[in-house]
């Protein structure tokens, strides 16, 4: 009898098997699964899978689109406004038993540096030089995000940036292209996990492919003059580093790449993205990207701008309804194959099976006090904010406070701000959860009189604020004088004519240093600033950037000196707006000496260069110590130095790695940065930072066509202020 009832039971399960299609049975290969359900769709299941619409309320005001109510339930992806978890197993719910097939629906949202819990901005965190710590704060919005119902993230912004006029520099990693790809692979580690089917997983979206951050004069949506070579050498390399990390979407950008838009770029979308580098996933438009192809002149007309939108490489599109409204005509008219629906869905559908939304759909509800704000997530929120705020001036150690200082003038629009301190692109970030800097500072300097006055606004004229500002600050020992931008003037849509602070801002460090007092300025904003006029009036400047929740505490942690700052600039400060673009990987100028093709009215040299960033600990650099002074290009070189922490406080360094390639088949930048690493080393000891030099690597460039050369010849490796030579054979 047992015997039967077990070959009963057996050829029961491969009954109920059978019956299960291949594309529902989670153990089944998900090729297969995709292959399958490919097989089933109807034409119009297909062109609803390539199409993203928006639902909730709609708060990026740069992109105000329709709640879509009459949604249809096979839409393929949903940007999700809402961060109710329950609404969103509602849609999800008519997804999966309302439509033929069951095919899950994708909500995507800009979860750019945190969910509710929001950390510092990009830039900021790319000034930390921590990319674990990156990662970590990723995968904590990852969380906050999955029980919010959204599964994928567009982020992370990975366009080498060099022009501060564009407000979208703060949501990058700054102007270097090493630095873009490694903080670029963290948070898509961070986003993504181990695995994209993890519980608190969400897909990454590299954007805004490719070239966004050469706007034209650093005014947004415009064209993009990028040459094969800086294409190439310099905007490509983050994405190929992210598609090599696994990345699972990308976003094609609004910009035009020399003629052709970014989102009708066959050349960029599909032979480097899906030939060259074979991306498996998909891409999406940008918001509307779509139909401004035929405002850029290069679509006669809604229908025909989706059709080269799609055939140059982007699967999904977002908002503008394009392919949903005219992709069934434009395949009965051949102009769109079939076999490129087919691979377009199989992309769609193959994220949504790793996602695992096929499997698991619904989002675990949980009471909304165990979702955000957590304890870990504030933590690593801190421990980012603290690790990004850069000491840009400190004369005559006017930093930390000593015993001395018994009463602080607190002044500046930005002192007692929760709204503009959490910085652009967080939606669901709420301002009564920042903790602003006067709170930071009262906390931490509790027998310190705070004698606080606004000042000023941000902007504007009034200077009505001004004297009860000298006032308190003449009745003090110290000046903190918090200053920056409101957090629309950067971020998408927010290009600026100039990077210099509004003149009330600097009327009123006029004014604060006419009593005498010395002045720390702290800085609030979202790119670099012009501050040629307002750094010989202060005696030390700390760069907060935008540090989302968590601010106050950092910051007055850096001014007792709790904390010593070990942050350093991603990205120049210009001395003026004049000087843009400057950026450190230039190529040598033709005439290098005399001053020859200086600006004659000003300095050529930025007020701080990439990597600039003080400490209140001392470090000594031993001499650079190499494995060998020449090899062939199939060798390495290991590389050496000693930092000895000389100072009487514990710090954090970060050392630098830099090769140069000073004569070549085509002029290389004047320095290149290969590596970095940041250690912790306590007062009196020493560390060893080592790196290894691979020429195929790190000494190769890249052509035109994006071919890798390596070129013998002698080069030179950089640490800290010293220069070495060594020589790579054939
Ligand atoms: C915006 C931005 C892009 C964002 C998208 C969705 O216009 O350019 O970065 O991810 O639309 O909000």
């Amino acid at each position: 009898m047992k015997k039967i009832a077990i070959v009963c039971s057996v050829l029961l399960s491969h009954l109920i098997v059978a019956q299960v299609p291949v594309y529902k049975n989670k153990t089944a290969p998900v090729e297969k699964r995709i292959s399958d359900l490919l097989s089933k769709m109807t034409i119009e299941e297909k062109i609803l899978q390539l199409n993203q619409y928006t639902f909730g309320i709609n708060n990026n005001p740069n992109n105000i689109g329709p709640e879509v109510k009459g949604l249809p339930a096979g839409i393929g992806s949903l940007i999700y406004f809402s961060a109710d978890p329950v609404l969103r197993n509602t849609i999800q719910k008519k997804a999966m038993e309302e439509t033929r097939l069951g095919i899950p629906i994708l909500f995507g949202f800009d979860v750019i540096h945190g969910f509710r819990t929001v950390y510092p901005i990009s830039i900021a965190q790319a000034c930390s030089w921590n990319p674990e710590l990156v990662k970590l704060n990723c995968s904590e919005a990852a969380r906050e995000s999955v029980l919010s119902g959204v599964d994928w993230t567009f982020s992370p912004m990975i366009d080498v940036a060099r022009d501060p006029r564009w407000g979208r520099v703060s949501e990058g990693y700054g102007e270097d292209p090493y630095v873009n790809a490694v903080f670029g692979v963290a948070s898509v580690k961070g986003y993504q996990g181990k695995k994209l089917s993890d519980p608190f997983s969400i897909a990454a979206c590299l954007k805004h492919f490719v070239g966004y951050g050469m706007s034209e004069g650093g005014r947004d949506y415009r064209f993009s003059d990028v040459s094969a070579q800086s294409l190439w050498e310099t905007y490509l390399p983050p994405y190929q580093a992210c598609i090599d990390a696994g990345a699972a979407t990308v976003m094609s950008g609004f910009n035009d790449i020399s003629g052709v838009p970014a989102t009708a770029n066959h050349y960029t979308l599909t032979e480097i993205l899906k030939k060259r580098w074979k991306f498996n996933g998909f891409v999406v438009s940008d918001w509307n990207a779509v139909k401004q192809l035929v405002w850029q002149g290069v679509a006669k007309d809604e229908k025909e701008a989706g059709q080269k939108a799609f055939m140059a490489g982007v699967e999904m599109d977002m908002k503008d309804n394009i392919y949903f409204e005219h992709f069934a005509a434009l395949i009965a008219e051949k102009k769109i194959p079939m076999s490129a629906i087919n691979d377009a869905v199989s992309r769609v559908l193959r994220v949504k099976f790793n996602l695992g939304l096929f499997d698991n759909p619904y989002t675990e509800i949980v009471e909304e006090q165990s979702r955000y704000l957590q304890a870990r997530s504030k933590e690593l929120a801190t421990n980012l904010a603290e690790e990004s705020m850069v000491l840009l001036k400190n004369k005559s150690n006017t930093l930390p406070f000593n015993s001395n200082v018994k009463k602080i003038a607190l002044i500046g629009p930005m002192a007692k701000d929760k709204e503009n301190i959490i910085g652009a692109w967080s939606f669901n970030g709420k301002s009564k959860d920042a903790e602003s800097l006067f709170e930071g500072i009262q906390k931490e300097f509790k027998n310190v009189t705070i004698n606080y006055a606004v000042g000023c606004d941000f902007d504007g004229t009034n200077e009505s604020g001004f004297a009860e500002a000298v006032a308190k600050a003449k009745e003090s020992d110290i000046i903190v004088l918090c200053l920056g931008e409101k957090k629309t003037w950067s971020g998408e849509n927010a290009s600026r004519s100039t990077i210099a602070l509004p003149e009330i801002q600097e009327k009123l460090v006029e004014e604060l240093k006419k009593t005498g007092k010395p002045i720390v300025l702290v800085l609030s904003n979202g790119r670099p600033l012009e501050l040629v006029r307002l750094e010989p009036l202060v005696d030390a400047i700390v760069e907060i950037w935008q540090p989302g929740v968590a601010g106050g505490t950092p910051l007055a942690g850096i001014l007792s000196g709790r904390i010593n700052p070990s942050a350093k600039l991603a990205i120049t400060f210009p001395l003026t707006t004049g000087q843009i673009p400057t950026y450190y990987s230039i190529r040598q100028s033709a005439r290098p000496f005399d001053k020859q093709g200086d600006y004659q009215d000003i300095s050529t040299e930025p007020l701080y260069w990439f990597g600039h960033g003080l400490s209140y600990t001392k470090y000594d650099y031993s001499p650079i110590k190499l494995s060998a002074t020449k090899i062939n290009k199939n060798q390495k070189i290991m590389v050496e130095v000693s930092v000895a922490n000389t100072g009487k406080v514990d710090g954090k360094e970060t050392v630098f790695w830099y090769v140069s390639d000073p004569v070549a088949s085509i002029s290389r930048p004047i320095k290149e940065l290969k590596f970095f690493e940041k250690k912790e080393i306590k007062s009196g000891k020493k560390i060893i930072y080592t790196f290894q030099i691979e020429p195929m690597r790190d000494l190769s460039f890249t052509d035109a066509i994006g071919k890798r050369l390596f070129e013998s010849g002698d080069f030179y490796l950089y640490v800290n202020d010293q220069k070495v030579k060594f020589e790579v054979t054939e």
